[in-house]
């Protein structure tokens, strides 16, 4: 079965969305004391397939939240979230993709430290029910794709923190998701490996016309996307440079 067919079928029999709208997406989440805390208040901004965008904004600005919104991990208060030509339902806050649409990259990038390179990226096929071997090819295609066709029987531990992110880059990708949610995916990491990781995101958003949306601090990152979105008091405003 190709990733694809994960997808839901537009009206047209094709499996892509041509553009993610978000329309006044609201959350606030419940201090422990009770009182109401309002991350997002009222976000609306939409994403053209094949674009990478960029959320900016103050730590504690809401910036995983809107990922985790995106990606169906949390659900909102209120406002939509549609993929354009895609026939869905819609329910308030909530994406309307089911199953497992999107591919997250997190800053801690949660790679299984007792698994290999290659057997790590290979993961989410077998899971998807890819024969192993199947698995494991295509695993070693995308490992060398991105230079790591040197390292892909090194355990995760003895990879450097760049190498790390980008196997799980690599992951994330393999299975050919439409939207791809990165979440601080270059963490610490130095200016050139913000600038590779950057680079293979936009490539994938053209080649594959995806939605990639990716939440930086790091201005050499933000720099490489196709639009920078700034995350500030609960909406979203266009960052022109
Ligand atoms: N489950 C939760 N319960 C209560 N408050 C939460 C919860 N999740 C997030 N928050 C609060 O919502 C706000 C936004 O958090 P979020 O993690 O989205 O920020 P962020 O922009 O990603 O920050 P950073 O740049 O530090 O990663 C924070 O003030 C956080 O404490
Ligand atoms: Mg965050």
């Amino acid at each position: 079965m190709s990733a694809d067919q994960n997808y839901p079928i537009a009206p047209d029999g094709s499996t892509s969305a041509d553009a993610l709208r978000v329309t006044n997406l609201r959350k606030a989440f419940r201090s422990p004391a009770g009182q109401s805390i309002a991350v997002l208040s009222d976000v609306s901004f939409s994403v053209a397939a094949g674009e990478t965008v960029a959320i900016m904004g103050v730590s504690g600005a809401g910036k995983s939240t809107l990922l985790n919104l995106l990606g169906g991990l949390e659900i909102g208060d209120g406002g939509t979230i549609q993929f354009s030509r895609l026939k869905t339902g819609e329910t308030a806050g909530r994406c309307p993709w089911p199953g497992k649409p999107a591919s997250f990259v997190f800053q801690f990038h949660f790679l299984l430290p007792d698994l290999t390179a290659v057997e790590n990226v290979a993961l989410p096929l077998m899971i998807d029910r890819v024969p192993g071997k199947e698995s494991l090819r295509r695993a070693v295609i995308a490992l060398q794709a991105i230079g790591l066709g040197d390292r892909l029987t090194h355990k995760i531990g003895d990879l450097s923190g760049g190498e790390q992110q980008r196997v799980a880059v690599a992951r994330a990708l393999l299975t050919n998701p439409q939207l791809v949610l990165a979440d601080e995916p270059t963490g610490n990491l130095d200016a050139s490996i913000a600038e590779e990781i950057g680079a293979l995101l936009v490539d994938y958003a053209r080649r594959r016309r995806a939605f990639v949306v990716v939440a930086t601090h790091n201005d050499r990152l933000a720099s490489i996307c196709d639009r920078v979105l700034l995350l500030e008091h609960g909406r979203i405003r266009e960052q022109t440079t």
